[in-house]
């Protein structure tokens, strides 16, 4: 068991400041993913965790007691970091004895562990193996397999994964999960640039930018209620598309009159007063759809990638223009250079007012984050009805400032 609690920790190399205010609790037991842009402090961030880095501002502190100026060995945490570095003259179980045999245990100990070891990572039948008759993922499972032996309470990852070729990442991150949820009380802090690693394995995910934390949430909820553009853009992919418009009518559902003449309804709120307000008008690539009807965007498609399960359509390249990308279902053949009208459910738009999403305006708590169950199949009359939907806002307002009525997101 092991709780983490991050209070204003900061890291400075000199005068470069490279994280600062970052506060997190971490729950014993959780598996936190950290994900952002290459430069953003991921490695750091662990690496101060472990001890491996000086923390230069505020407070770690594992299971109550403050870890700043305790060293790695006593914190009771083991990293496995990208290159697994095994010894190559000694066999699989030796590398993974090796911190035991030199913390002085007994060759019984030492045998119980890399024998427990080695079957909760498959590795039993090489465990007399030198580390060249391994694969790529076999090695990372030893590498792996020599944070277990020390039985920590947390596991810190950095990358583990980024060596290995498509599909034994993909099996290795599905033993990652299985040796987790064999684990339910083992803290686990993993850092990657994979999106489906960090959307498969978190409970919590870590968005880092801009030297600090962008926002935390369960995967699904940063997908569905990104708190900014960059979060937006950042967790999924392709990414978000942001089309530039203002507010054209207010109420429960928006409507957002879009630059280029297109008009969008929005199962977000707003206030009267917003009229006339510069937003940017959110739409994920797989939420857009043809339509017969009232398109969100319609443009001439410049180029297709047909991936067979879904067609990647992308419009505006290398123009003066905002690019645009969707993401159909199945085989669309023959669209290049044909325009394509589109349209997304109101309930699957986000707005964006100054880079920051209208749901979190003020600060607002929103309520626990209920993903769809299913994406709406959608007609293209969607939006037309959903339009017609009543408006209270004026009256919720009032209720929300009289303290009378929780501040509610739209269900999502
Ligand atoms: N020893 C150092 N001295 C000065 N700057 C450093 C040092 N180590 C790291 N940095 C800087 O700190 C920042 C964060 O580096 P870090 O390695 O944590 O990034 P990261 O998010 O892990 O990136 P990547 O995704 O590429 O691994 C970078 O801008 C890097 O240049
Ligand atoms: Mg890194």
């Amino acid at each position: 068991m092991a709780d983490l609690k991050l209070t204003d920790v900061a890291k400075a190399y000199g005068d470069v400041q490279v994280l600062s205010n970052i506060n997190l609790d971490i729950r014993s037991g959780e598996f936190i993913v950290f994900v952002g842009p290459s430069g953003c402090g991921k490695s750091t961030l662990l690496r101060m965790i472990a001890g491996l880095e000086q923390i230069t501002g505020g407070e770690l502190q594992i299971d109550g007691q403050v870890m700043n100026d305790i060293p790695p060995s006593q914190r009771g945490i083991a990293m496995v970091f990208q290159s697994y570095a095994l010894y190559p003259h000694m066999t699989v179980r030796d590398n993974m004895a090796f911190a035991l045999k030199i913390a002085g245990q007994s060759r019984d100990k030492i045998k119980a562990a890399t024998d427990r070891a080695g079957k909760m990572l498959q590795l039993t039948p090489y465990l007399d193996r030198l580390p060249k008759a391994l694969s790529g993922g076999q090695r990372q499972r030893v590498a792996i397999g020599r944070a277990i032996v020390r039985d920590p309470k947390v596991y810190l990852f950095d990358e583990p994964l980024s060596n290995l070729d498509a599909a034994l990442r993909v099996a290795t991150r599905i033993e990652i999960a299985q040796l987790k949820s064999s684990m339910p009380d083992r803290t686990m802090i993993y850092v990657t640039h994979d999106q489906t690693e960090a959307m498969t394995l978190a409970d919590r995910i870590v968005v880092l930018a801009g030297g600090g934390i962008a926002q935390v949430g369960a995967p699904l909820e940063l997908y569905g209620r990104p708190v900014n553009e960059f979060v937006a853009q950042f967790i999924g992919s392709p990414a978000m598309n942001l089309l530039p418009g203002k507010v054209k009518t207010t109420g429960e559902m928006t409507t957002v009159a879009l630059d280029g003449g297109l008009e969008a309804q929005v199962a977000i709120p707003t206030r009267p007063g917003d009229e006339g307000m510069a937003v940017n008008l959110g739409v994920r690539p797989e939420d857009m759809r043809e339509t017969e009807g009232t398109p969100v965007f319609e443009g001439k498609v410049d180029l297709t990638e047909a991936l067979g399960e879904v067609t990647l359509l992308y419009f505006g390249t290398g123009k003066d223009v905002v690019p645009v990308t969707a993401k159909l279902p199945g085989v669309h053949g023959g669209l290049n250079g044909q325009v394509v009208r589109l349209t997304a459910d109101p309930a699957a738009l986000h707005l964006f007012h100054k880079g920051v999403s209208l749901l979190y305006r003020d600060g607002v708590d929103l309520p626990p984050y209920q993903p769809p169950t299913a994406r709406p199949s959608g007609s293209a009359g969607g939006a037309h009805g959903a339009a017609a939907m009543p408006s209270d806002t004026d009256d919720r307002d009032d209720r929300i400032e009289e303290g009378l009525v929780k501040p509610q997101g739209p269900v999502r």
